[in-house]
């Protein structure tokens, strides 16, 4: 499935990926960076991780906690021939950002959003001298950034996403915010 049919799929099936300008930054970024050693949190079903893949020389571990999309994107990787230079991990990127050893040039946060700040510090440790955290949907509907909550229900992941943009801010030397898609946070170590 090439990447248009991927994403029309998915919007379809109300699987949430890279909003297309999201996507843009996304691939500046790549270009800038050259990274070598890529960390994607929330595979869903493969669409960034192409994009990743796609854009740069690198090799991308990526993690993902539903069976039913891991296994998606494993066929997809596979049919694009980049089975070679990707790392599938199934499970909840809580536990397995605890047991990683080695070093990111780049970290694309897009799991959980109400996990952001609880991953920070594991994130911070993972990335290399120079690396670059990329978290989307910092804004998440624009609510983090307005004063009044839509619904109970996410008033922890808003209060928590203001915290982690706070945490950013007073662990990295350099960060942009930006207001493409649903909010960037780019830090640089
Ligand atoms: C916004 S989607 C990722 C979209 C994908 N990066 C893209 O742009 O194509 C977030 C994904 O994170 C996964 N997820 C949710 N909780 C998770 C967790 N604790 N650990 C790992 N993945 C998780 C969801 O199942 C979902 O597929």
């Amino acid at each position: 499935m090439d990447l248009k049919d991927l994403r029309t799929f998915a919007e379809k099936n109300f699987i949430p990926i890279l909003r297309e300008n999201t996507e843009k930054v996304l691939i500046d970024i790549l270009k800038k960076e050259n990274p070598k050693t890529v960390l994607e949190i929330g595979t869903a079903v493969g669409y960034s991780g192409s994009i990743i893949l796609k854009n740069s020389q690198c090799y991308l571990t990526t993690i993902e906690i539903d069976e039913n999309r891991f296994a998606f994107a494993k066929n997809l990787f596979k049919e694009n021939n980049f089975t070679d230079r990707v790392n599938q991990i199934l499970g909840d990127a809580n536990e397995i950002l605890k047991n990683l050893n080695k070093k990111f040039d780049l970290i694309f946060l897009d799991g959980p959003k109400g996990q952001y700040l609880k991953q920070l510090p594991y994130l911070y440790n993972l990335l290399s001298d120079n690396g670059t955290l990329f978290a989307d949907n910092i804004y998440y509907h624009g609510w983090v950034k307005g004063n009044d909550y839509p619904t109970h229900k996410h008033r922890t992941a808003i209060l928590r996403l203001r915290a982690f943009i706070e945490e950013c801010k007073n662990k990295f030397p350099n960060i942009q915010l930006l207001d493409d898609g649903d909010g960037i946070l780019i830090a640089k170590k």
